[in-house]
């Protein structure tokens, strides 16, 4: 959520602010703001309401040649989505972006207002920068001021800030709110999220948690919050300009269902070989002996990424009686009494690696001394480096706000992981190499349905785009295709729709049914068909607009059938998937909505 950018160097800082935040405003798009400093401490301050482009605009007609300044992009938590509330804050001396949220905001503000701080905007933002201020009139040094005010927040934050009286230096600090540095000759780079330092510099420096920053043009030196100097590790960015770019496609959305044939092939590569019935994932940090002890696996996260792990959940209990599998949505888990037997692993399950909830799960299970893995795919984020191993997905950057292809993969990655406690536990070398087999074949069977059938799908979706609602249905592992498919249709479309066990219509969903709804049906030639079909013929009776997805030639009465060929049993679900994505893709564009930056939605969800 929100995206900072910063600079210091020798160039002019406005152009590559605004680069940086087009790149960041996935991560949040309601207002953004820029500001920059020239050497005799002149600044120029542009804030706007609505998307980067707005501001770019500004910018056009206030031009600077400042080599230094900070950015934000902004989804708004405290105060409403205006210029009022727009980052850069300003007060007194400071100028100051901010992620995350303070929690004790309104005590810090009411002690503010005590020194006659007054505030413009209605965030929590703006308190922390006045905070500053006021500590820095009798601090030795910005620094010390900045330490002082973190130390009297609760609450997350990523900051980045300037004082006037120091043109030369830009302090940025940490706590729950990522932050990552790329350092080059003579100039620092600052930002939120690596995908906005991509083609500047590969050399990276992550901050954790607790730790202070100075940037100026000969570098970055890191702090604790008590100042003491700290050791700045340097890492090379694994992120192509490639992955960041739309490549012909007419959104990143689409972009990244087409990357799925090669992102799935990234998953996969190096990690099963079909030939010597193999399944190896190199960085879980665990011996066979404890992948043969483990009884639980509890799968941990959040939307997308919740649904991935419940799918993965089910293939697992396929193959293994051995393990009981428990998917859980982190938002719910951390708040609620839980228990968690002996002999359990969690996968800690998150495409950006800093969501809050699916952090905040993580931490209260790492605290119980549950064994904690990441299947993460953001290289080098919060949750890649607190779990104690893990598996990166590695897909690429993700830009579209609904996840598409991390889903495909943290499928295939939890199900990996599966396999190898079941081949630990000693499933037969049969069972381990059908799911071998299909993994392998699986990103060939997802290109055949986007080259065979994407046509078929864009004219369907113009037809169903005019509906208010949808129901999604399946059974078994096509339920929790069922609920990715609506999530997926609601996000991008704004049609509201619920995901369904097909079972349960009967129990009450089956009653919304009329002309402003369509249905979306999973139905496998597997040993559900019959039940599955009985459930489409039940809605069909009550008036449905029913589209079946199906991998049969069977006579089927429904209003649409896509019928998808594919050689998988036990992976359909995942091919249906694609299906669905496509689906809520085209409908989204035949709605004329922003399908890759959504209303109200945000990439990355680092706050509560
Ligand atoms: O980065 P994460 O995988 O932890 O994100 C979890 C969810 O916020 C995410 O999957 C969200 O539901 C997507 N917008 C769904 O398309």
């Amino acid at each position: 959520m929100c995206g900072i950018v910063g600079y210091i160097g020798g160039k002019e800082a406005q152009s590559i602010l605004i680069s940086g935040l087009k790149r960041l405003e996935y991560r949040g798009y309601d207002s953004a703001g820029i500001v920059t400093i020239d050497k005799k401490a002149k600044t120029t301050l542009l804030r706007a309401k609505g998307k980067v482009a707005e501001l770019d605009s500004k910018v056009a007609t206030h031009q600077t040649s400042d080599t230094a300044g900070i950015g934000h992009t902004r989804w708004a938590t405290h105060g409403e989505p205006n210029k009022r509330n727009a980052h850069p804050h300003h007060v007194g001396d400071i100028y100051l972006v901010h992620n995350g949220i303070i929690e004790n905001y309104q005590d810090l503000k009411r002690t503010l207002a005590k020194h006659d701080y007054t505030f413009k905007s209605d965030t929590d933002s703006e308190v922390l920068t006045a905070l500053i201020d006021y500590l820095y009139k009798d601090a030795s040094s910005l620094l010390e001021a900045v330490s002082g005010a973190l130390k009297m927040v609760v609450g997350a934050y990523g900051i980045a800030l300037f004082s006037v009286k120091n043109p030369d230096e830009i302090i940025i600090a940490r706590n729950g709110s990522p932050l990552i540095v790329g350092v080059a000759e003579d100039e620092v780079f600052i930002a939120s999220d690596a995908s906005a330092l991509v083609g500047y510099t590969d050399r990276v420096i992550y901050l954790h948690d607790g730790e202070i920053g100075v940037c100026t043009r000969e570098g970055i030196q890191l702090y604790d919050v008590d100042t003491q100097v700290v050791e700045a590790k340097v890492e090379k960015l694994e992120l192509d300009l490639q992955s960041i770019q739309k490549e012909g496609f007419d959104h990143f959305l689409l972009k990244e269902i087409y990357d799925q044939p090669n992102s799935l092939r990234s998953t996969l590569s190096g990690r099963i070989n079909p030939q010597t019935n193999s399944v190896k994932l190199g960085g879980l940090n665990m011996s066979d002996d404890e992948l043969r002890d483990v009884r639980n696996i509890m799968i941990i996260g959040c939307g997308t990424a919740y649904y991935a792990g419940m799918m993965a959940g089910y293939f697992i209990e396929q193959f293994t009686d051995d393990v009981s599998v428990r998917s859980e949505i982190a938002s719910e888990l951390r708040y609620r009494s839980f228990h968690v037997p002996d002999n359990t692993v969690a996968l800690i399950v998150s495409q950006s690696g800093e969501t809050a909830d699916t952090l905040a799960c993580l931490e209260e299970l790492k605290r119980r001394g549950v064994k904690c893995l990441g299947v993460v795919n953001a290289v080098g984020s919060t949750i890649a480096r607190e779990v104690d191993g893990g598996v990166y997905v590695h897909v690429g950057a993700e830009i579209s706000v609904a996840s598409t292809k991390a889903f495909t993969s943290q499928v295939a990655a939890v199900t990996m992981f599966g396999l190898m406690v079941a081949r630990a536990k000693g499933v037969s070398s049969k069972d381990l190499n059908t799911y071998i087999n299909e993994l392998d074949m699986l990103p060939g069977e997802i290109e055949a349905v986007l080259e065979r059938s994407a046509g078929e799908i864009q004219q369907i979706a113009k037809k169903y785009a005019k509906y208010d609602h949808a129901l999604y249905v399946g059974r078994d592992t096509h339920y929790p295709i069922a609920l990715e498919g609506a999530l997926k249709l609601k996000e991008v479309s704004y049609i509201q729709a619920e995901g369904y066990a097909a079972g349960e219509l009967k129990h009450g969903p089956i009653a919304l049914i009329d002309d402003r709804f369509f249905e979306v049906c999973y139905l496998q030639d597997n040993w559900l068909y019959e039940k599955t079909q009985s459930n489409i013929i039940e809605m069909n009776t009550r008036g449905a607009h029913a589209i079946v997805i199906t991998d049969t030639d069977k006579r089927i009465a429904a209003e649409e059938v896509i019928r998808i060929k594919t050689k998988l049993e036990l992976l359909t679900p995942l091919v249906f998937n694609v299906v669905s994505q496509l689906l809520a893709y085209y409908i989204a564009v035949a709605r004329g909505n922003d399908v890759d930056q959504p209303r109200n939605l945000a990439k990355s969800v680092t706050v509560e």
